[in-house]
């Protein structure tokens, strides 16, 4: 055994005998830091957010609707996640009825049947949530839906949120004077000093035999900055504290659908949601929609984040293409509406639209992906589609940086998105991948990119890959001017992943960060503005690091990566630099690399807080095994 841990880590590792016992560290680094020669900027959107539908993302996720099948999708099974409910003596039954619905995109709805019901026997229907409902005390859910009965007498509906286990009612109301055309009906659920809780389900009964049609059945708890139909408060939260520079969004494999029709189309996720006709996404579920084009714009608002925009390209999953000329045409407009939709002022058409969908202001785009992962496209006909898209979109906007997912020859694009899913050994032999990239050529954004250890999100191992990577991408930020980790979200029920390795988990009470999360949490909070000169020295190849300065905060910081099993002792010099003599240390550190965080276990490991004291301009740091540090020195 002591062999075996001795030969792994013999390149780097001084094996000292004390009193019997065999202690192994790393051969200590010697690390030079010149204060005084400022290298390149460090790009300020350097870090961001990628996303899209995978994983249950938004629907059963960051957005807040707590009804699964709002608008009811039947399958063989039979209505999904909606279940009849007979209690007593009563009787009714429920199907999808294709004749009727509340508008020109929901043409279907779900009928109820009561056949026997009074006051203290009511019937109706039951939704189950996204594996549960969750219920906090003294707390207001905001619900609506769209009904019509099939004569006036129906009745009162009664809606509540009942407990799963106990079969009590949490908190009930009523509402009143349905009639017979579509219409939508509001109400809101109060809940007491309740205790918080996962599971439960939403019921809506009637205590009258008639019919009743349902659409669009939503129900919200309070959300971030308190939007309507907005997202979970929680994962903001969390995305927040990443500091994040940008959204690349809708996708990934969500904009372009397995089929051409089954991609991201825009316009029908803008306006009421009743107009929203909602989508099958290329994760295997159905998307709702609700999350639309506004909706990521004001997430990008919310969390002071610049969009980076795919416009759907011509080319879908499932080898789907559009030759470029004619056929592309009506494509590369429904771009350039989009681009009008997002920056165009309300004297524009799309601009107009987007103040009658209640935000008047324009948002301020820089970066256009045309496409995504067009590199899939067997027909070779990304060369002219991106050139078709760069053409039209540049003559209108030549302000707009527009980005390749795949190498293209007649066009010079202005950015190209690498992809990069690897294990933790990949990344730190490849910590080194842009330092000798062509600094004339196109800028690169890594637009996704994770180490892929860990399930349903990466553990302690996949954090150091992740931490190696960012030190290699903050060390060639002059070129790498964005990069995004996917997936960036999971819901860890039983059937809520389809992509392994994903930074944040949840359910629909609570959700953690995983290690790698924390990683970029750092990263991301302690950015700097400018590299400075440096020198590594008689290291193993399992340490990393990165050093910038902010200049505004008179601040050095040092990022440390020690991916190995001994402790690595680091010996700074910082030549001519005026250093405070403490300095903030921050610590990421796990004893095993499959060590990591769970729902059940959101903070094993964390980052810790703490000060080195005699600080001064050559002295000696030991990191500990299997660690990513921080050191903030402060500038006098
Ligand atoms: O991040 C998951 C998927 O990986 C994305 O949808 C796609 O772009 C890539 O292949």
């Amino acid at each position: 055994m002591i062999g075996k841990t001795f030969a792994r880590t013999a390149a780097a590792a001084a094996v000292l005998l004390t009193g019997g016992l065999l202690f192994a560290q790393s051969a200590p680094a010697t690390l030079t830091i010149h204060a005084d020669q400022p290298q390149h900027a460090v790009s300020p959107t350097l870090y961001g957010l990628m996303t899209e539908e995978i994983n249950y993302s938004y629907d059963g996720g960051l957005y807040a609707e707590m009804v699964r099948n709002r608008t009811f999708q039947s399958n063989w099974n039979g209505i999904s996640d909606w279940y009849l409910l007979e209690d007593g003596n009563s009787a009714a039954k429920m199907d999808i009825d294709k004749t009727t619905g509340p508008s020109a995109a929901l043409t279907h709805s779900l009928r109820i049947d009561v056949e026997k019901a009074d006051a203290h026997n009511p019937a109706g229907v039951l939704n189950v949530g996204w594996w549960g409902m969750p219920v906090h005390a003294n707390t207001a859910y905001k619900g609506s839906f769209y009904a019509k009965a099939g004569s006036a007498d129906l009745g009162p509906i009664t809606i509540s949120l009942v407990g799963n286990e106990s079969g009590k009612v949490i908190t009930s109301t009523t509402v009143s004077g349905v009639g017979t055309g579509w219409k939508q009906y509001e109400y809101t659920l109060k809940t007491a000093a309740v205790p918080t809780s996962s599971e439960n389900h939403l019921v809506f009964t009637v205590g009258h035999t008639g019919t009743l049609w349902l659409s669009l059945v939503s129900l919200f708890p309070p959300t971030y900055h308190n939007r309507v139909n907005g997202n979970r408060i929680d994962l903001m939260e969390k995305m927040a504290a990443m500091h994040p520079a940008f959204l690349r969004f809708p996708g990934g494999n969500y904009l372009e659908g397995n089929h051409i029709n089954e991609r991201f189309e825009w316009k029908k996720t803008i306006g009421p949601l009743v107009d929203r006709p909602t989508h099958p996404s290329p994760w295997n579920y159905h998307s709702s929609d609700g999350m639309g084009l506004l909706e990521f714009l004001e997430w990008c608002e919310d969390l002071h984040m610049q969009p980076v925009l795919a416009v759907y390209a011509g080319y879908s999953l499932m080898h789907d293409h559009i030759e470029p000329g004619p056929a592309l045409e009506p494509f590369v407009q429904d771009a350039l509406d989009e681009l009008e939709y997002v920056t165009g002022d309300t004297s524009t058409r799309w601009g107009a639209i987007r103040a009658q969908n209640g935000h008047p202001a324009p948002f301020k785009l820089t970066y256009v992906e045309i496409g995504n992962e067009d590199w899939f496209d067997q027909s070779g006909s990304y060369e002219g589609r991106y050139a078709q898209f760069y053409k039209a979109i540049k003559a209108r906007y030549p302000q707009l940086q527009l980005i390749a997912t795949a190498p293209v020859k007649s066009t010079r694009p202005d950015v190209i998105d690498d992809h990069f899913y690897v294990r933790a050994t990949q990344n730190f032999h490849d910590a080194t991948h842009y330092d000798k990239t062509d600094r004339n050529g196109p800028k690169i954004f890594v637009g996704e990119w994770a180490t892929r250890e860990g399930t349903p999100t990466p553990n302690f191992g996949a954090a150091l890959g992740d931490a190696a990577w960012m030190t290699g991408m903050e060390r060639n930020s002059d070129i790498v001017i964005m990069a995004s980790y996917a997936p960036l979200l999971v819901n860890v029920n039983p059937g809520g992943m389809q992509w392994e390795s994903d930074l944040i988990g949840y359910d629909v009470l609570k959700s953690y960060g995983s290690p790698s999360y924390y990683a970029q949490v750092l990263f991301g909070s302690y950015l700097g503005d400018h590299t400075l000169a440096s020198k590594v020295e008689s290291t193993g190849d399992k340490f990393f690091y990165s050093v910038t300065r902010d200049t505004a905060k008179k601040q050095i910081y040092l990022k440390l990566v020690n991916a190995a099993s001994t402790p690595q002792p680091v010996t700074l010099y910082l030549p001519g630099a005026k250093l405070a003599s403490t300095a903030r240390l921050v610590t990421l550190s796990a004893h095993d690399t499959q060590s990591t965080n769970t729902l059940a276990n959101p903070e094993r490991i964390v980052p810790v807080d703490s000060t080195l004291n005699n600080v001064s301009n050559h002295f000696t740091h030991t990191m500990p095994a299997y660690s990513i540090q921080v050191i903030v020195f402060n500038e006098q």
